[in-house]
């Protein structure tokens, strides 16, 4: 069975859910790895003061036996601290009692560059925040758990990812300048993921893809607005004998000389390190407003303020490192299979035999 994730949950609703199926059992969790990329997402600088209120910790709800997965659906539930002051506001079902505490109001000023204006008009809402709370990248938390759970399952067979921001040097003070005239930035984030063996993904059909499937989980990402892999776009102004990775071989197998396409060619892993970048925009709310539409009166407004970060890139870092995590993970599912861990580390195995390749 293919490994899948399904997430729900709203930014101050109850809580963030994920199910992961297709997992092997007997692979070992570790409460504190989980919860430690939960925290590092709620890091980093220029986030908002939420990060104070949540504490962001994993609860197993099912798949888990003494810290071993069943091989049955891992339930994952993330819990949003913050829903206390939303109880009115969120309540799943039709609240009781006068109307308290936030998300009271009808939101019907729409920001640009969030999901108001589109959510409102897909859907038909009155109240923007029917749209914004599922768009808002507070459900990243469970992606990232899940992305833990990933990582766990990689490392059996020699995978590390890892994601940065790629030009750290000048964040604070872009943040510090940016926060001061009330605004907001981006930036770019890379990850990079060691040990993945040649031939994860396939040339095959463009759905599966190695190259693809990891720009479309990164570009599924709130906020990010380009994807490359490897030299990405500084590629287009190469030369073919500059562009390409020479073939040699060594103790370690048929290796490469350079590594500018990002240990991916033909949409198949060919086991030089994968790297990802992508670019994201600056956040779009903004505490000096930009110009928008009163949905409910047509008339010129400025658009919603309300608490947010002034940069997340930090947190992308993570929540894309998770990404690239659960997508090499499907990937090495659908390449080594088996019912249990053994058998998937199994499969590696005999496989890396027959190809004479090892991970350097
Ligand atoms: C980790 C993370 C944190 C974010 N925090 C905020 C925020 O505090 N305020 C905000 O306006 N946007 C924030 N965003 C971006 C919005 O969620 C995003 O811009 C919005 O959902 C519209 O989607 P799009 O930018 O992909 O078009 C964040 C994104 C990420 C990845």
């Amino acid at each position: 069975m293919g490994l899948a994730l399904t997430t729900g949950g709203e930014s101050h609703g109850p809580a963030l859910v994920a199910i992961l199926t297709g997992l092997p059992a007997g692979l070992v969790l570790d409460r504190d790895a989980i919860d430690a990329d939960l925290r590092r997402r709620q890091q980093g600088y220029g986030r908002s003061p939420r990060q104070q209120i949540e504490t962001d910790a994993v609860e197993v709800l099912a798949g888990l036996r003494h810290g071993r997965t069943l091989g049955t659906p891992l339930a994952l539930l993330v819990a949003n601290r913050d829903h206390r002051n939303w109880t009115w506001g969120m309540s799943p079902w039709p609240p009781e009692g006068e109307p308290e505490g936030k998300g009271k109001a009808a939101v019907t000023l729409p920001r640009p560059g969030h999901a108001d204006l589109a959510g409102a008009q897909k859907y038909g809402l009155a109240d923007v925040r029917d749209a914004l709370e599922r768009a808002s990248a507070r459900h990243t938390a469970v992606h990232v758990a899940a992305g833990a759970v990933a990582k766990a399952l990689l490392r059996a067979i020699g995978v590390e990812v890892a994601g940065s921001v790629h030009d750290e040097a000048g964040l604070q003070t872009r943040v510090d300048e940016a926060r001061a005239a009330r605004d907001t930035v981006g930036g770019v984030v890379e990850v990079r993921a060691r040990g993945v063996p040649p031939g994860l993904g396939s040339y095959a059909t463009k759905e599966s893809r190695l190259d693809a499937r990891l720009a479309a989980a990164v570009m599924g990402i709130q906020a990010v607005k380009g994807v490359e892999i490897g030299e990405g776009f500084r590629l287009a102004d190469l030369r073919g004998s500059e562009a390409h990775d020479e073939i040699v071989r060594d103790e370690t197998g048929l290796r490469r000389t350079s590594n500018r396409a990002g240990g991916v060619e033909a949409g198949v892993s060919n086991g030089e390190e994968i790297v990802v970048r992508a670019a994201m925009k600056p956040l779009p709310t903004l505490m000096k407003p930009l110009g928008s539409v009163d949905l409910d009166t047509g008339q010129p407004a400025e658009a919603l303020v309300e608490r947010s970060d002034v940069a997340a890139v930090e947190a992308l870092a993570v929540v894309a490192e998770a990404s690239v995590a659960w997508e090499l993970a499907v990937a090495a599912r659908e390449k080594f299979g088996g019912d249990s861990l053994g058998d998937f580390v199994g499969a590696w195995r005999a496989y890396l035999e027959r190809i004479d390749w090892t991970a350097r």
